[in-house]
């Protein structure tokens, strides 16, 4: 059975600072098991696959948001046809969220990658602005990689439409492509093309559109 973590979704708290330092602090990227990733397999990985991102759930538990990668595994995160899953394993279906909701989804397992935290949201598709790129979207849902591009903690806090990262507060908004509107981080948090399946199932249809994490910028 696969151990997905159990992040309260759609509940707006501070979850997780898997970088080091905290908020205010420099950060020093990951810690614990973030720590090796960031080690020369996050960096073979990243110059591996190039096209990474991956985001995360509200209030993902620390255990489950420092174990993004299986160490060792080089492929991609999402491809055309995974469905997307919530923390219980659950395929997500078009009617899962309302306007204005948002959820941690990841894959539907694979080795190594069950864990890849994703931040699914969705709004009426006419409050996107250009930067959310259309067709990644369908019926109003946007997916985009949960973990913060500065330092690799999970994105997960909310005002509103605006993504927002507990440890140094970096803030990224959903109705712009996850555009960084405050903080640190560096660039946008990368989107996942989603479409829905003829049964109603969400489903990736290739992989993030850019390096998940910090670096790739
Ligand atoms: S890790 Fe520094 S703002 Fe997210």
């Amino acid at each position: 059975m696969i151990d997905y973590p159990k992040p309260d979704d759609d509940e707006e708290q501070a979850d997780d600072c898997s970088c080091q330092g905290g908020p205010t602090e420099s950060p020093t990227l990951y810690s614990d098991a973030r720590a090796e990733l960031r080690r020369r397999d996050f960096a073979k990985f990243l110059a591996t696959v190039g096209g990474l991102t991956a985001v995360a759930s509200l209030a993902a538990p620390l255990a489950s948001t420092t174990q993004v990668f299986e160490r060792g595994y080089e492929g991609p995160v999402y491809s055309d046809g995974v469905h997307l899953v919530d923390s219980e394993g659950e395929r997500v279906t078009e009617g899962r969220l309302s306007e204005g909701d948002l959820l941690t989804v990841f894959p539907e397992p694979r080795p190594g990658i069950e864990k890849a935290p994703t931040l699914l949201v969705r709004y009426p598709e006419s409050e996107y602005s250009s930067n959310v790129k259309q067709g990644f979207t369908v019926s109003g849902y946007a997916a985009f990689s949960k973990v913060c591009t500065h330092a690799g903690c999970m994105v997960s806090d909310r005002e509103e439409n605006v993504l927002v990262c507990p440890c140094h507060f970096g803030r990224f908004d959903a109705l712009d492509g996850a555009a960084v509107t405050g903080g640190p981080p560096g660039r946008a948090l990368p989107q996942l093309p989603i479409t829905v399946t003829s049964d109603g199932f969400l489903v990736a249809t290739g992989d993030f559109e850019g390096p998940i994490g910090p670096g790739g910028g």
